[in-house]
């Protein structure tokens, strides 16, 4: 019997934590149950590994990166997690191009894990860092995650021994490969080495962007600096409160525009169970 509810995800610029947040407080609600969180979004929110029991329904959600799980944080989803049991909610979010393979991939690293997943939603978000998918998720995708709480929670309330786990969330078979970005052009960008830029008179070093950064590749005492590697997240350049990060690769403000003239059309929320 579930006694609990886990709200628990990788979430750089907020919005697959807001989604998470809006899916377990109804679920919280719904079945009068408590709601924690846990994000596994910066380096010290890894420190510890989690162990769920057949009481914790967690909602696990994470965004689409390229297509799939960002493969930084796949190893985290895969090594920081045992389900035990527990039941959980998959969900990724996604910036209006497509989810591909995320969603599948993330509900097969739960179940390897030990989780028990009897749903999962695919929603559209803002993207991160191009002009597409503003507005999202709307009212029209939030009463689909609303009918997605209500029919898990009836099913929950109703169930006479084990849950039935979901079937037939869209995908590749394994092995899933990454959508390869490409520019205006039509043809295959790479864009893996740009780093953000630091307009200098506007940086005042308060360390916000150090503390958002989720591979931790900023240094507090040097942040017009990036020391380690770059997941592109935007974190940083969405959190500066002075708008002093940016990034001008030209490869990748290639990419950009072709995602904003190519999938500026309203991409569909799903949910599954
Ligand atoms: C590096 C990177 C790759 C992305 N790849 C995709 C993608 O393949 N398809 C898509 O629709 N959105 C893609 N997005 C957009 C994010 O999935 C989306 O904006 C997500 O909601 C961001 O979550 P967050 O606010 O929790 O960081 C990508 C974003 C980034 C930063």
């Amino acid at each position: 019997m579930i006694k609990n509810i886990c709200a628990t995800y990788f979430s750089p610029t907020g919005k697959t934590a807001a989604v998470a947040t809006r899916i377990a407080e109804s679920m919280g609600n719904a079945l009068s149950l408590p709601v924690t969180h846990d994000p596994f979004t910066v380096p010290g929110e890894r420190t510890h590994t989690r162990s769920f029991s057949p009481e914790d329904l967690v909602v696990f959600a994470t965004p689409t990166y390229a297509g799939r799980v960002p493969n930084k944080a796949l190893p985290f989803v895969q090594e920081l997690f045992q389900g035990n049991g527990a039941s959980a909610i998959a969900v990724v979010t996604f910036g209006n191009r497509s989810y591909d393979n995320s969603l599948k991939e993330l509900v097969h690293e739960l179940t390897e894990h030990g989780f028990h997943v009897i749903g999962a939603a695919a929603v559209v978000c803002g993207h991160s860092f191009a002009g597409i998918g503003m507005g999202r998720p709307d009212d029209a995708d939030r009463e689909k995650l609303d009918a997605l709480v209500e029919a898990l929670a009836k099913k929950i309330k109703d169930a006479q021994g084990t849950l039935p786990t979901i079937a037939g969330v869209p995908g590749d078979e394994q092995p899933w490969a990454y959508y390869q970005p490409t520019g205006v052009n039509g043809e295959k960008t790479v864009f893996l080495k740009a780093l953000p830029v630091v307009d200098e008179t506007r940086c005042d070093r308060c360390g916000a962007c150090a503390a958002r950064c989720p591979v931790g590749s900023i240094p507090y005492e040097a942040p017009d600096t990036t020391t380690g590697i770059c997941i592109k997240c935007h974190a940083c350049v969405h959190f500066c409160p002075q708008d002093a990060r940016s990034f001008c690769d030209p490869a990748f403000l290639s990419h950009k525009s072709m995602l904003e003239t190519t999938y500026a059309r309203p991409a569909v929320t799903e949910v599954f169970l």
